[in-house]
């Protein structure tokens, strides 16, 4: 196989960022796509009514050691068996998925050029750039209609976590990108300027 290629897509919550990754697999699917989600570690003691107990919006929140791992793996053409997560219910799903090497591997997540040893591993870096009332009312949608959660909820977590962790921990790393995305998935100027050089990537 050829050398490995890696691609991170960044920004804050709502940002648009699995926009991205999804008009880039209408055009070419031959990616392997690793949600940094799946790198949550498990909180098992948060419910809905507690759901600021724990900072999903930190570096901590996630399994970075074993992300690095896994896309090091990856890089080196071998397989990964994939964590799943399970959004409702805040946790590690017991079942993984194999993974196989591909030329062309796409990671998108809020904390990927976070840090330092998972950024190296990148060949092109993307930041989506959304304003903040945008991605507050896309996540509102969404954390309602496929998380499980209130308005109440939503809301509470916004204020208390998302909001300073996205000042905090992923809006500086802009700074790492090598491309900045205003607005995501739906502009269609930079998808027809980076689809092309997905896909040679991928081949
Ligand atoms: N999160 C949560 N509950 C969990 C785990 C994560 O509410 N059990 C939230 C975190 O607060 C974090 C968000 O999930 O802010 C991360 O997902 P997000 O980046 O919003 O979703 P994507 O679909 O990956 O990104 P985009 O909206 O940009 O496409």
């Amino acid at each position: 196989m050829k050398e490995v290629k890696i691609i991170g897509i960044t920004g804050g919550s709502g940002s648009g960022k699995s926009t991205i990754v999804r008009k880039i697999g209408e055009v070419c699917s031959d990616f392997v796509f690793i949600p940094q989600d799946n790198y949550y570690r498990s909180a098992t003691f948060i419910s809905n009514e507690n759901i600021t107990a724990f900072n999903f919006d930190h570096p901590d929140a996630f399994d970075m050691e074993l992300l690095y791992e896994h896309l090091k793996a990856l890089k080196e053409g071998k397989s990964i068996e994939m964590p799943q997560y399970d959004f409702v219910h805040h946790r590690r799903k017991d079942e993984t998925v194999n993974v196989q090497p591909k030329p062309l591997v796409i990671i998108e997540g809020l904390m990927v050029l976070y840090d330092k040893q998972v950024r190296d591993l990148l060949d092109l870096k993307l930041y989506v750039d959304t304003p903040d009332d945008i991605r507050f009312i896309r996540r509102l949608k969404r954390d309602i209609a496929e998380r499980g959660r209130t308005v109440d909820s939503v809301c509470n977590q916004y204020l208390e976590v998302v909001r300073p962790g996205h000042f905090n921990f992923i809006e500086p790393t802009k700074v790492f990108a090598d491309l900045i995305i205003p607005e995501g998935g739906y502009n269609e100027n930079a998808l027809s300027v980076l689809i092309p050089f997905v896909k040679e990537l991928s081949r």
